[in-house]
C-alpha cells in the first residue's frame, strides 16, 4: 500500500498525463469493444438486476487506489461487479417505465460532446455549441410541425435542458414572475398551479422549488370514462373556485402521454380555458412528443399554438442518450427575464452586447452546460427523418401486437385504449378462478366479491412480482383510479416481434402458476389473502 508521500511504482504511460492520446486511442477501442460486446450478449443477463442492496461495497476496497490501475483490470471489474448490478434498460426484453432508446449515433454524439468538453454557457464560450443547438431545435420543431411561433424563425425558440423536471421548473418560474409583475411579488402565496391527478410529479416538485404553496397545487381528478385525460370543464371549475377564494390561477401543465397510461390531455379546449383566465400553459410531452414526428400522431398536438411552452425528452424515445430534454417557448424573453444573471466576469462580450446571439445560460438553472445538441444532431443526421419515423412506428406496431395478444386471452383485459407504444393491462380475478362459480361462490360455499378492487390489485401485484423476479422480461406498474395495472412499454431499440411473443408467453405462464396457487385454496379466503406465495 502506498502512503500519501510515496511515489507510485511502475506508473503506466497513462499516469504520466490525464490526456495521453496514445493511451486514449488504445483504451478507447477497448471501451467501445466492451460496450459492443455488452450489447451482443445483453439477452444473457436478467433484465432486472438481481443484486441485494449494498452488494457493491463489499466487492471494492474502502479507499480509492493511490497508484494507477490498468484499464484491463478496471474493465474486468466492470464486467464482474458492475454489470450484475445493472437493470438492463437496453435489453430487448425491457418493457418497463418508458424506454430510454439507445443508438450508436447517440453514443458517438455523446463521445464527441464529452470529448470536446466545452462549457457553453454563452455564445462566446463556444459559438458552435450554441448555434448547433439553435439549428437542431429548429429542425426538430419543424419535424413535429410545431407552429412557427415556437421557433427562432418566429421569435420563439428552443433550448436543450437536462430533464423535463428542469424544463417545467424553468417555465413555471417564468410564469410565476410574469404574474407577479402584474399582481405584486407579495402575492406569491396566492398563485395556483394546475395539473391532473395523472400529471407527472415533476410539476409538484417544480411548484415546491418555485415557492408555490403546497395547498395551491391542484391535481384535478380524472376518470376512466375520459381515459384519464384532464377535462376542460373540471379545469374551469377548479379555476373558478380558486378565483372565488381570492387566489390567482397561474400555470397549467397539460400532458401528452401521461406516465401511468399515456393519456392525452385535450390541448385545444384546455388552452381555451387557460387562456381565458390568463394562465401559462406548459405542454409536457416527455415520452409521447417523440412520436409526433410521425404525421399520424400530430393530431395530438392540435391546439398547441395556444400554449406557451412545449417539451419532450429525446432521451426517452428518440435514440438520444440521457440527458436531452427539448424545450420550446413562444416567448423566450419571459424565461430570460427570470433566469438571466450578468456577473462581471461574463460582461464586455461583444457578441452579447450586440444582442444578436442566444446566451443559453439565461434559459436554464445552471450556468455551465454540456454540448448536448451534438448527440441530437448526430441522431438526426445519421438516421434521417424517414428512418426515425420507421423506428418509432415499429415500436407502435409491436405494442399493437401485444395488445392483440392480451385481447385474445379472456383472463386479461386491456385497461385503456393504447395511444402510442404502451399497453396497460391486467389479469381479471374472476376469469382465472375456474373453481369459483360466476356468481362469486367459492368451492367451500363462501360468498366472495371478485370484483373488489383489492382482489384485482393483489392478483396483478403478485403477477408482476413473479414476472419480474424471473429476470426474463421487465415490466412496471401504475395505479389509476385505485386500480393496479401492468404497463408494457415497447421502445428498447433491439426489441423485435419475437421478444414481444416471448414476453406474452412469460406473462401467461406466470399467471398460470399463480392461478394454480389460487385454485388450491389460498385465494378463496380473500380478502384475507396476503399474497405471500
Ligand atoms: C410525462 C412525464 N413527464 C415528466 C417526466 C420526468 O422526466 P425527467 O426525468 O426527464 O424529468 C416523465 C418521466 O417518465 C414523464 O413520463
Amino acid at each position: 500500500m502506498n502512503t500519501a508521500e510515496s511515489v507510485p511504482k511502475n506508473p503506466s504511460s497513462c499516469s504520466t498525463s490525464p490526456l495521453n492520446l496514445e493511451e486514449f486511442r488504445r483504451q478507447g477501442y477497448m471501451a467501445i469493444d466492451f460496450i459492443a460486446d455488452y450489447y451482443q450478449n445483453i439477452e444473457k443477463h436478467p433484465v432486472l438486476s438481481q443484486v441485494e442492496p449494498g452488494y457493491l461495497k463489499n466487492l471494492f476496497p474502502k479507499s480509492a487506489p493511490y497508484s494507477p490501475e490498468p484499464i484491463e483490470t478496471i474493465l474486468h471489474d466492470v464486467q464482474k461487479h458492475i454489470v450484475p448490478g445493472i437493470t438492463h434498460w437496453q435489453s430487448p426484453n425491457y418493457f418497463g417505465y418508458f424506454p430510454s432508446s439507445a443508438s450508436t449515433a447517440g453514443f458517438l454524439g455523446e463521445v464527441l460532446c464529452t470529448g470536446f468538453n466545452v462549457v457553453g454557457f454563452d455564445w462566446m464560450s463556444s459559438p458552435a455549441a450554441t448555434e448547433l443547438e439553435n439549428i437542431v431545435m429548429e429542425w426538430l420543431g419543424e419535424m413535429l410541425t410545431l407552429p412557427k411561433c415556437f421557433l427562432f424563425a418566429g421569435n420563439g425558440g428552443g433550448v436543450i435542458q437536462g430533464t423535463t423536471c428542469e424544463a417545467i421548473l424553468c417555465t413555471l418560474v417564468a410564469a410565476r414572475d410574469r404574474m407577479l409583475s402584474q399582481i405584486g411579488k407579495d402575492n406569491i402565496g396566492k398563485l395556483v398551479v394546475y395539473g391532473s391527478n395523472q400529471t407527472h410529479s415533476a410539476l409538484q416538485k417544480a411548484a415546491h422549488v418555485a415557492g408555490i404553496h403546497k395547498t395551491n397545487c391542484r391535481a384535478i381528478e380524472t376518470t376512466k370514462s375520459t381515459s384519464f385525460a384532464l377535462s376542460p370543464e373540471s379545469l374551469r371549475l377548479a379555476i373558478c373556485l380558486d378565483i372565488e377564494s381570492g387566489l390567482v390561477p397561474m400555470f397549467l401543465c397539460a400532458t401528452i402521454g401521461t406516465t401511468a397510461t399515456t393519456a392525452v390531455d385535450p390541448l385545444r379546449p384546455l388552452c381555451d380555458v387557460a387562456n381565458t383566465y390568463g394562465l401559462w400553459v406548459h405542454v409536457d410531452a416527455a415520452y409521447a412528443g417523440n412520436a409526433c414526428i410521425c404525421p399520424e400522431f400530430q393530431h395530438f398536438l392540435d391546439g398547441v399554438e395556444r400554449a406557451h411552452s412545449f417539451s419532450l425528452n429525446a432521451h426517452k424515445w428518440f435514440f438520444t442518450t440521457l440527458d436531452c430534454c427539448c424545450l420550446w417557448l413562444k416567448d423566450p424573453k419571459a424565461l430570460t427575464k427570470s433566469l438571466s444573471t450578468n456577473p462581471e466576469y461574463l460582461m464586455s462580450n461583444h457578441a452579447t452586447n450586440s444582442e444578436q446571439v442566444v446566451n443559453y445560460k439565461d434559459w436554464q438553472i445552471a450556468l455551465s452546460r454540456r454540448f448536448r445538441s451534438m448527440k441530437l444532431w448526430l441522431v438526426l443526421r445519421s438516421y434521417g427523418v424517414g428512418n426515425l419515423r420507421s423506428f418509432l412506428r415499429s415500436h407502435v406496431k409491436m405494442a399493437q401486437l401485444f395488445e392483440d395478444l392480451v385481447a385474445s386471452d379472456k383472463r386479461f383485459e386491456v385497461v385503456v385504449p393504447r395511444n402510442f407504444a404502451m399497453v396497460c393491462f391486467r389479469a381479471l380475478p374472476l376469469a382465472i378462478s375456474k373453481e369459483v362459480s360466476e356468481n362469486g361462490t367459492a368451492v367451500n360455499g363462501q360468498k366472495i366479491s371478485y370484483d373488489q378492487l383489492e382482489c384485482s390489485n393483489q392478483l396483478n401485484r403478485e403477477l408482476l412480482k413473479s414476472i419480474n423476479a424471473s429476470g426474463q422480461v421487465y415490466l412496471t406498474h401504475a395505479v389509476v383510479a385505485g386500480l393496479y395495472i401492468i404497463r408494457f412499454a415497447v421502445g428498447a431499440t433491439l426489441t423485435e416481434d419475437r421478444h414481444v411473443f416471448t414476453a406474452w408467453k412469460v406473462v401467461q405462464e406466470h399467471l398460470d402458476a399463480i392461478s394454480k396457487i389460487i385454485i388450491v385454496g389460498q385465494y378463496v379466503n380473500f380478502p384475507q389473502f396476503q399474497g405471500s406465495t
